[in-house]
């Protein structure tokens, strides 16, 4: 039976909670399919910072390199507000996007329906709604060039960032998103601000050409801040999103409403050899160390890096079972607790899944 190297990279805040049940899960898949994942840490974040003084240890995009699939926590807190910029806990996860060639970002936003009521939004807007955005992951503001401040003798100062994207950067985004689109509804909606931007007119031209190759799949093209209205206001025209990088960070935040909290929301971040896998929610400072915060987004992160990096589809699927049968049992954690329900722990809820993924087998 085959072996699996997974990177494990907690990071900081509640990713130290959450990745400890991803990785229970996935033993419980090894046990039912006989495959052996082999899980090998590596420290990026704050964690890093405090161990090494930088925010990708040394060795981290090695390990990442030598492994099947990285299975990611979240990086980022209070602690670390006020080291210098390029040295933040956020820039070891920008520096694993860029250097794993991590160009595409899927961040499926899927509206459970015994949930419909987690969501401060009115069930009949949220009910149905299964979307899929897809963020270019290295390219536009967040690592154009030139960036940077210049500081002015009178005390004033000029900062800069560069969004810009090449057709070639444009073109497999696009690609990704046809395809992904395809194994779907056959939506596709590029987000852009073709308005404004000179970028977003060579992402539409590209995007529009390479969608030439998909008579399948209906494009149609949306303005970022209609996009971001259009998604709390009717939320089910959407199937498959695609859009660059800043517009679908933001984006993909304002999804995760849909499916009641951030602790649901899984991601794969995919286009170079290893692919890296990680919930959305980030570090949660403010319910770090308590023990309950919601294990889902890991969970199905796992589902997700078996169902894209190692081919295990139907693995994949029973891991996606568990978790909603464990839903439909009623077993809530807190973030989506209703009021007076007595919510579930992180290794409580956990248990419940891993317990229903042995059961799969
Ligand atoms: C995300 C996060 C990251 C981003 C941060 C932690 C750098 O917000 O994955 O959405 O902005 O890409
Ligand atoms: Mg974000």
């Amino acid at each position: 039976m085959a072996t699996y190297r997974i990177a494990v990279l907690p990071g900081d805040g509640i990713g130290q909670e959450v990745i400890p049940e991803a990785i229970r899960v996935l033993e419980a898949v090894g046990k039912g399919t006989g495959a052996a994942f082999e899980f090998e840490r590596g420290l990026v974040g704050g964690a890093a910072i405090d161990a090494t003084g930088a925010p990708l240890a040394p060795g981290t995009l090695e390990l990442c390199r030598a492994s099947h699939a990285i299975l990611f926590g979240a990086v980022g807190g209070p602690k670390w507000d006020d080291v210098p910029h390029e040295q933040r806990p956020e820039r070891g996860l920008l520096a694993i996007r860029k250097e794993l060639d991590l160009y595409a970002n899927l961040r499926p936003a899927k509206c459970f329906p015994m949930l419909v009521d987690a969501s401060p939004l009115k069930r009949q807007v949220v009910e149905g709604t299964d979307l899929m955005v897809i963020r270019e992951l290295t390219g536009g503001l967040y690592f154009g060039e030139p960036r940077g401040v210049e500081r002015f003798a009178d005390g004033g100062a000029r900062a800069i960032n560069t969004m810009a994207y090449t057709s070639r950067e444009v073109e497999r985004i696009a690609r990704i998103g046809f395809e992904v689109a395809r194994k779907r509804r056959r939506r596709l909606t590029s987000v852009d601000k073709v308005n404004v931007l000179v970028v977003s007119q060579l992402w539409r031209e590209v995007v529009t050409r390479v969608g030439r190759e998909y008579p399948d799949v209906t494009l149609d093209h949306m303005l970022v801040d209609n996009c971001a209205m259009a998604l709390v206001h009717r939320p089910t025209q959407f199937d498959t999103i695609v859009t660059e990088n800043t517009f679908g960070d933001i984006l993909s935040d304002e999804a995760a409403i849909l499916a009641g909290s951030m602790g649901m929301l899984p991601s794969a971040s995919l286009g170079g050899a290893v692919g890296l896998f990680e919930p959305v929610h980030g570090t949660a400072p403010d319910i770090a160390g308590k023990g309950i915060a919601n294990p889902i987004a890991a969970i199905l992160s796992a589902a997700m890096l078996l169902r894209y990096s190692l081919n295990m589809t139907k693995d994949a699927d029973r891991v996606d079972q568990a978790v909603l049968r464990v839903l439909e049992g009623g077993h809530r954690t807190a973030d989506i607790a209703a009021a007076g329900a007595r919510p579930r722990g992180t290794r409580e809820m956990g248990d419940l899944i891993v317990r229903e993924v042995e059961r799969q087998y």
